[in-house]
């Protein structure tokens, strides 16, 4: 966010920054979601929902599951939440008490942990690498459970690695906590968004488990602030009463866009918007590489790659500011992460148009003079 607003402020003095560090979809919301938006708002009609959601779109997200992962989810488990954001608020809130512990992967999405504090419940971070994709795995799981442990966040594809964890340890990860009555939150708000064989949802395995997602990344709607939330049953009444509460209920004419999104003709530009961003993670991966920067895991998902920069630097955070100064390039230092190694990496989203991303590398290449 620092690198980001010493970005905009140089763009405001007239500088051409190349952006590599946002986390959002450079495309617009698609027409047919506009479109649907436009029509709704001129009825006038933007009331209150129930709090758990709108019962149309909530039984087009179970009919989604089933085209996607042939599970059948119950459309009572299926929460509609203000973006992803609010269903991890809605998940932890239900589901921690004060001084639980919730195990996550170092690198990860810095505001999980945030979220964890506010609930006064404790982080503990598992440093992983290239050697488990850097994604959590059973025996992860088994060395760093404690005696406070009650949940495990594993986020795949992952932010900031592009990492997708494989189906038979998301599986053998779910069995293991469910082994253990924890929780298992499954953050899947990059999904459809990945460059090799669709991700596996830990729906697949276990009805038993909190699944997070989102319409903010693969149908590119960041701004309507909204996602989802499917809950195991014993939860659906702590969930409903705590959004009750808090929310009242998520933004009406965001989810009549969202009931657009699943349009065969807006699911149509999605698919070839994600293969746009696979081919952008392409050219990101062979330009990186042959400039000089280590990724020793191939990113096969989300729109980032975690490289190690440490050939030219051994401080990420300096050399982000100094490629911003310098040449007007910027990137995410790993510092923004957590604490494994941050100083040793970056993060490169590939969220702007591929001429974008030649200028770049091009910017890139001359600051690390290769
Ligand atoms: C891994 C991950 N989870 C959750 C979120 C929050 O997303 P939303 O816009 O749906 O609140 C983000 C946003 O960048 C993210 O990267």
């Amino acid at each position: 966010m620092e690198l980001l607003q010493k970005a905009r402020k140089l763009e405001s003095q007239g500088r051409d920054i190349v952006h590599m560090e946002i986390g959002e979809p450079d495309f617009a919301t698609p027409d047919p979601v506009i479109r649907a938006s436009v029509e709704i708002l001129q009825q006038g009609q933007i009331k209150y929902t129930p709090a758990a959601g709108m019962p149309e779109l909530r039984e087009k997200i179970a009919q989604y599951y089933q085209r996607q992962y042939a599970v059948d989810v119950d459309p009572q488990r299926i929460f509609i939440t203000p973006g992803a954001s609010g269903a991890f608020l809605l998940t932890l809130g239900v589901s921690l008490n004060p001084g639980d512990e919730v195990l996550m992967t170092d690198p990860c999405y810095p505001c999980n942990s945030n979220f964890i504090s506010f609930f006064d419940a404790v982080t503990r971070m598992i440093p992983v690498d290239a050697g488990t994709d850097f994604q959590l795995n059973a025996q992860l799981l088994e060395q760093h459970w404690g005696k406070r442990t009650r949940g495990v966040l594993i986020t795949s594809p992952a932010n900031p690695t592009g990492s997708v964890i494989a189906a038979k340890d998301l599986q053998q990860c779910v069995e293991l906590v469910n082994g253990r009555e924890g929780c298992l939150y499954s953050d899947e708000i990059y999904h459809g968004l990945v460059h090799g064989s669709a991700a596996a949802s830990a729906l697949q395995f276990s009805d038993r488990v909190f699944v997070i997602n989102s319409f903010s990344k693969y149908f590119a709607m960041t701004g309507w602030r909204i996602g989802w939330l499917i809950v195991p049953e014993a939860y659906c009444d702590a969930v409903q009463r705590l959004a009750q509460n808090i929310f009242i209920s998520t933004p009406s004419l965001s989810q009549h866009a969202a009931l657009a999104a699943f349009s065969e003709e807006n699911l149509e530009e999605l698919e070839n918007r994600a293969a746009e961003f696979a081919r952008r993670g392409e050219f990101l991966y062979q330009e990186l590489r042959r400039l000089g920067f280590a990724i020793a895991s191939r990113p096969e998902g989300a729109f980032y790659i975690y490289a190690d920069c440490s050939k030219f630097t051994a401080d990420s955070y300096q050399f982000a500011l100094d490629l911003l100064q310098q040449e007007g390039g910027a990137v995410t230092p790993g510092k923004d992460f957590g604490s494994n190694a941050p100083h040793r990496h970056i993060r490169f989203a590939y969220t702007t148009a591929m001429h974008r991303l030649e200028e770049g590398i091009r910017r890139l290449e001359r600051f690390v003079g290769a």
